[in-house]
């Protein structure tokens, strides 16, 4: 039984009481998008698993271990996405966006799937906020990714944040940099872990990422990309340098950085965090200037990054970051008896469908003070009851919840004006309605026109 009522391990829900948190951040960081023109784009929660081996690389901790990979019933191999950047690119390419004007900016929010072992920060399934941006190779266009970044960080009021870049070159000056680090790995083979070992001949570079802590130490002194980038590449990672500089963005180079996925090239980064342990990068991305033509496509330079929803969520209540909460209801109709309830119902829809008021009525055919004490619940600002005199007599009594006070008001033609005045609404200035006809229709069971 206990299978029915416990989520998949590394999985999380988010129930009513918290999802206002993660409207929150989405809505937050995707206006900031749009800010510097990033237009939404979605792609299917799972692809082919060839587009991840061929994208994010067959010598990843990703593609070996962590992918969620199955066969269909008609036998096709398919995996969740565990990143967003390879089925953006796979879209674009599918849909020919590359013949479109350049830069060509998305944005996306997307579950994520990793079979990583869970902790604090790392979860199964997780939530990426992504941009990716196509056809620019200039610097400004690195730099501005990371103050999209950055803007988004500031916006969310978390602290403790600090921006590291690197360059990992092109294949070029990538491939004397794997001969160098073969070279310092291969004399001191002994000391890798089985996994190192097997990469050392195919993939150096992944060695660097190993949590491995043997293979970590020797990590430390190992050759650097830096020193090792051809003159484009370095003078591309001034650029960047030079802009962030410009723009005031503060910046530490650490050269360490080589990132997880295969598809890399140049520019690097991660958005750090000391408050979240070990899982510290709550936004990670980068060039990958050789992606689109791997998969098919024109050589078309691109960039991006994945922000972690989770852990940013985790940073933010951690540091005491204020989320911004979902209004309150505005007003509860209450009601007494059968028709008055019909009645309450119908005037709430009104003023939900006329003037976006959020309004809600009794749905539990409970009792007034039962009513009314619901209302309080959900946090109504202002209440009413209908019961069969205010029908009869076309008035009703509006109470503001907060203060106590009250107003008798007949239900005629002014009763919208009235009623916002008291509620200091201003959507229902914008509109009178005949209130008084809409009653008068539906105690004659008509439909209001
Ligand atoms: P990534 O560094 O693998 O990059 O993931 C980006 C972010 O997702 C991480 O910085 C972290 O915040 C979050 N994340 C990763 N794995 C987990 C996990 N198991 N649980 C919770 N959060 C996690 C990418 O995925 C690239 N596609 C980013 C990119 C876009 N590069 C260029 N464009």
């Amino acid at each position: 039984m206990g299978n029915l009522t416990s989520a998949p391990r590394g999985t999380q829900d988010v129930l009513p009481a918290n999802s206002y948190k993660w409207k929150y951040i989405e809505r937050a960081a995707a206006e900031e998008a749009k800010a510097f023109g990033y237009r939404e784009i979605r792609t299917p929660v799972f692809e082919h698993t060839e587009l991840f081996v061929r994208s994010v690389g067959d010598g990843t901790d990703v593609v070996q271990k962590e992918m969620y990979t199955f066969n269909d019933k008609g036998g096709r191999s398919v995996t969740l996405k565990p990143e967003g950047t390879a089925g953006v690119v796979r879209a674009l390419l599918e849909h020919g966006s590359f013949n479109d004007p350049m830069p060509l900016k998305t944005y996306y929010i997307t579950p994520c799937f990793r079979y990583e072992k869970p902790q604090a920060g790392r979860f199964r399934e997780f939530h990426q906020f992504g941009v990716e941006a196509f056809g620019s190779s200039s610097p400004l266009i690195d730099a501005e990714i990371i103050s999209l970044g950055q803007a988004i960080l500031t916006r969310l009021g978390v602290p403790d944040i600090h921006l590291e870049i690197n360059s990992i070159g092109c294949p070029q000056c990538r491939e004397k940099y794997r001969a160098a680090l073969r070279e310092y790995f291969e004399s001191r083979k002994d000391q890798l872990c089985e996994t190192c070992l097997g990469r050392l001949d195919k993939n150096p570079m992944r060695i660097l990422d190993c949590k491995n802590p043997e293979c970590a130490a020797l990590a430390k002194d190992a050759p650097r990309i830096l020193s090792y980038l051809c003159e484009d590449c370095r003078e591309h990672f001034d650029g960047v340098k030079q802009t962030l500089d410009m723009m005031e963005i503060p910046y530490t180079v650490n050269p360490t950085i080589v990132r997880g996925l295969d598809y890399y090239t140049r520019t690097v980064f991660e958005f750090i965090t000391t408050s979240l342990g070990s899982q510290s990068a709550v936004c990670g991305g980068g060039r990958y200037d050789g992606l689109v033509q791997e998969l098919g496509g024109p050589a078309v330079p691109a960039l991006g990054f994945g922000m972690g929803l989770e852990r940013l969520l985790l940073l933010m209540e951690k540091t005491n970051c204020p989320f911004e909460e979902e209004a309150p209801c505005d007003i509860y109709i209450g009601s007494m008896g059968e028709e008055p309830a019909r009645a309450a119902a119908k005037l709430a829809a009104r003023l939900r469908a006329e003037f976006g008021v959020y309004a809600e009525c009794d749905l539990m055919g409970r009792g007034v003070k039962a009513q009314m004490k619901y209302a309080n619940k959900i946090g109504a600002r202002f209440s009413a009851v209908i019961g069969e005199n205010e029908l009869e007599q076309k008035k009703i009594t509006i109470k503001n919840m907060v203060s106590g006070e009250t107003k008798e008001m007949a239900l005629d033609k002014a009763f919208v004006e009235k009623l916002a005045d008291f509620m200091a609404y201003e959507q229902l200035y914008n509109s009178c309605q005949d209130i008084e006809t809409m009653f008068r229709k539906s105690q004659e069971g008509e439909q209001p026109e």
